[in-house]
């Protein structure tokens, strides 16, 4: 609890372009969370360098992301936004609890087995201990609740485990977070596959929507996504890739299913994906003139950037001291 609230935690990578669906499945819906809770937003820089990075790009993706946060809406007097690598408590307590983690418990991760497979040149131990830091993420500001994807859902069961195993030996040091229920973020598709998620490292570039894409290529992306050929507008099962376009549009208008099945109703795919389209650029351009304005105005972002990191560094050190000193490292004079 910080000033009565409760505390919720999360992080985006800052690699590779933000699709739409990271938009409408996360920090869109993030940008409610802010009244109720106190937020604490990352950007996961240290997660990033578990794969070969281009030490430039990666500067320059976490500032946009950090950026983005704002553009997005998140008031940064409200949400703590802030870069991980620039509060150190975060890779003293991943130290700390990697000796409270179990090599079996971490090689069950399915994401570890995806991302050694995946790189199998460069299978590193932090890329087997991502999910120690990811504890470490959480479990430094005490979260009571941690908004995150399925994809992510094993690591927070982890993190659940590895606290309770502290807390049963030191008392009550961590907080036990849950996963956040409450009205989560629309899950969408690829445009070219609609039995996988949208994501930012598809190969495939008609699949994703990017943040920055502009209007003629959503529409265009739009145009091209993969249907069928029962040629109705209906929210079912049987149609994946109508069913995803019914849901892209319903995030960005606000409409429900049922009303956009209602108002295309006769209507055919053409008419229908433009609409899409519309709605979706609609959306984003706002963001883009945002993003645009807060680009040039390095200053302000800089004094956000510095204010964040240190209210972060406040609050983590408050619970790292605690666990140096449960765990038997002298106190400094
Ligand atoms: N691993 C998460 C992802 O790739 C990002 C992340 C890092 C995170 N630390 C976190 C998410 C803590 C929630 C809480 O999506």
């Amino acid at each position: 609890m910080i000033d009565g609230k409760k505390v919720l935690f999360s992080g985006m990578q800052a690699t590779g372009n933000l699709t739409l669906g990271n938009y409408l499945g996360a920090l869109k819906n993030w940008v409610t969370l802010s009244d109720e809770y106190e937020c604490f937003y990352s950007v996961v820089d240290m997660h990033s360098i578990t794969i070969r990075q281009d030490p430039a790009e990666l500067r320059k993706r976490a500032r946009a992301l950090l950026t983005l946060y704002i553009a997005a809406g998140l008031d940064p007097k409200k949400n703590c936004l802030y870069y991980q690598s620039h509060v150190s408590g975060h890779a003293e307590l991943s130290w700390i609890l990697n000796c409270f983690t179990y090599m079996g418990e971490l090689n069950r991760m399915t994401q570890f087995k995806d991302k050694s497979a995946k790189h199998g040149d460069n299978i590193n131990a932090g890329l087997f201990t991502y999910p120690v830091l990811m504890a470490a993420d959480i479990l430094l500001y005490q979260a009571d609740v941690v908004p995150v994807g399925v994809d992510q859902m094993q690591h927070l069961e982890l993190t659940r485990d590895v606290a309770e195993r502290f807390n049963n030996i030191y008392g009550d040091v961590f907080t036990i977070p849950e996963a956040y229920i409450g009205k989560v973020g629309a899950k969408i598709m690829s445009l070219q596959d609609p039995s996988k998620k949208m994501s930012k490292s598809d190969e495939n570039p008609n699949g994703s929507i990017y943040l920055m894409d502009d209007t003629d290529t959503i529409m265009r992306k739009c145009k091209k996504a993969v249907t069928d050929s029962e040629g109705v507008i209906l929210y079912r099962s049987e149609q994946p890739g109508v069913k995803n376009l019914i849901d892209i549009y319903s995030a960005c208008t606000g409409k429900s299913a049922e009303d956009t099945v209602r108002e295309f109703d006769g209507k055919g795919y053409g008419e229908f994906k433009m609409a899409v389209g519309e709605a979706v650029a609609a959306i984003l351009k706002p963001l883009q003139e945002e993003f645009a304005r807060l680009e040039k105005d390095k200053a302000y972002v800089d004094s956000i950037i510095k204010e964040n990191a240190e209210k972060a560094s406040y609050y983590a050190s408050k619970t790292l001291r605690k666990v140096q000193k449960k765990v038997g490292f002298p106190a400094r004079i």
